[in-house]
């Protein structure tokens, strides 16, 4: 589908799309300080009415409102985790499952405790995050008949357009452009091929890398082997064989690098906290923490401190939670070794410099 294809439809809804008058309240629950503060600010700026909350207690001890709203909840939390604040709502006599006037929507990442299902719906979206139904599919309860499905269709494809449409920010911070334009020199021949060009006569390639050559964890595409991808798109989700998906080679796709500072921590398992530690793989940390807010500018990714292995004061679950552990399965920061015989740390700086432009 052509770009005019999708941005037709969207332009032709958009005054209704945003100036929906009956948007549902949102409640937040998410422990993660940065993460909350950028929901909340995402879910502002679509223009819902959101109640953002760092403990589940605290939800518990307020009236909340009695038209309809939607609970976006961590499944990790301290004091109870997302499941049990649900059931202690229903105590409260709010239902807060699938039945009006709360729905209730989990958000989660891949944890050492998790779940089967945590752990499928972590991982899902990004292997066939290709049409609005799969968006619809995670977003509506499996409760839900058929009938409201197929009626929230049309939102959801708008919903779907004005995700792809949004543009990546830009880095805030001051740019050094001689050495950017240097940087752009030393991406062209080391990373280009794999990841792109861009400005004038931009390309992406949209490279899938074969596990053998990339090298990152596997666990994550062999979770998801080719024959299970097939299965999903030969069925609603991918309008029954009518999505373009690569099923050729059992591996990760390079990723587009626009916008890519604001990114970390990076790979798909989220396992490498800066452009610099990915840049250099003999030395990357292998327990990390990140500090709450704190962007690291030379580096380019999240601000974090490394240990050794975990530290011996973090012994409860929810502390453990707060370090990155590679040791972990599915948590490997191996791999991406590109070029095989690395770059000098004044080609790295220079790369770094260019990659805040893109
Ligand atoms: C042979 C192809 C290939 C080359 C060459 C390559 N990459 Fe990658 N890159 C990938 C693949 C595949 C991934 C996804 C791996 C994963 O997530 O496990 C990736 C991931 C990344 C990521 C993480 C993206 C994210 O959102 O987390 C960054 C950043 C990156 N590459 C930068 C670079 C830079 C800079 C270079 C040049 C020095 C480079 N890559 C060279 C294939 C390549």
């Amino acid at each position: 589908m052509g770009v005019d294809a999708i941005m037709r439809p969207l332009l032709r809804r958009r005054t209704a799309f945003l100036v929906i008058e009956t948007k549902p309240a949102l409640i937040l629950v998410e422990d993660d300080l940065s993460v909350l503060r950028a929901l909340r600010r995402l879910m502002l700026s679509a223009g819902f009415k959101v109640m953002a909350f760092d403990r589940p207690r605290a939800v518990l001890d307020i009236e909340l409102p009695k038209t309809e709203a939607c609970l976006i909840v961590d499944v990790h939390l301290p004091e109870m985790n997302g499941v049990q604040l649900c059931e202690a709502l229903q105590k409260h006599g709010v239902s807060a499952l699938d039945t009006a006037p709360y729905s209730v929507r989990f958000v989660t990442h891949c944890d050492v405790d998790r779940s089967g299902c945590e752990r499928a719906i972590s991982v899902l979206q990004d292997v066939i995050a290709k049409t609005h139904r799969d968006v619809m599919q995670f977003t509506m309860g499996y409760s839900m008949p058929r009938e409201k499905i197929l009626a929230n269709e049309e939102t959801f494809k708008d919903i779907y357009t004005w995700i792809n449409a949004v543009e990546s920010p830009k880095y805030p911070y001051p740019i050094d452009q001689a050495l950017a334009r240097r940087g752009g020199i030393v991406y062209a021949s080391n990373c280009a091929k794999c990841h792109g060009t861009y400005g004038a006569g931009a390309h992406y390639p949209e490279r899938v890398v074969a596990l053998s050559e990339v090298g990152t964890d596997p666990v994550r595409a062999r979770d998801f082997p080719v024959a299970f991808i097939k299965h999903l798109d030969e069925g609603w989700v991918g309008q029954y064989g009518q999505t373009p998906i690569n099923l050729a080679v059992n591996g990760y796709i390079a990723p587009p690098l626009d916008g890519i500072w604001a990114n970390a921590p990076y790979l798909h398992n989220g396992s490498v906290p800066t452009i610099w530690d990915l840049l250099t793989p003999a030395s990357r940390p292998s327990v990390w923490t990140r500090t709450d807010t704190g962007y690291d500018q030379q580096k380019l990714g999240v601000e974090s401190k490394s240990f050794d292995k975990l530290p011996d004061d973090a012994t409860d679950p929810v502390q453990k939670r707060r370090y990155y552990q590679t040791n972990v399965r599915g948590f490997s920061n191996q791999g991406h070794q590109f070029p095989p015989q690395g770059l000098s740390d004044d080609n790295k700086r220079a790369l770094i410099e260019y990659l805040k432009t893109l």
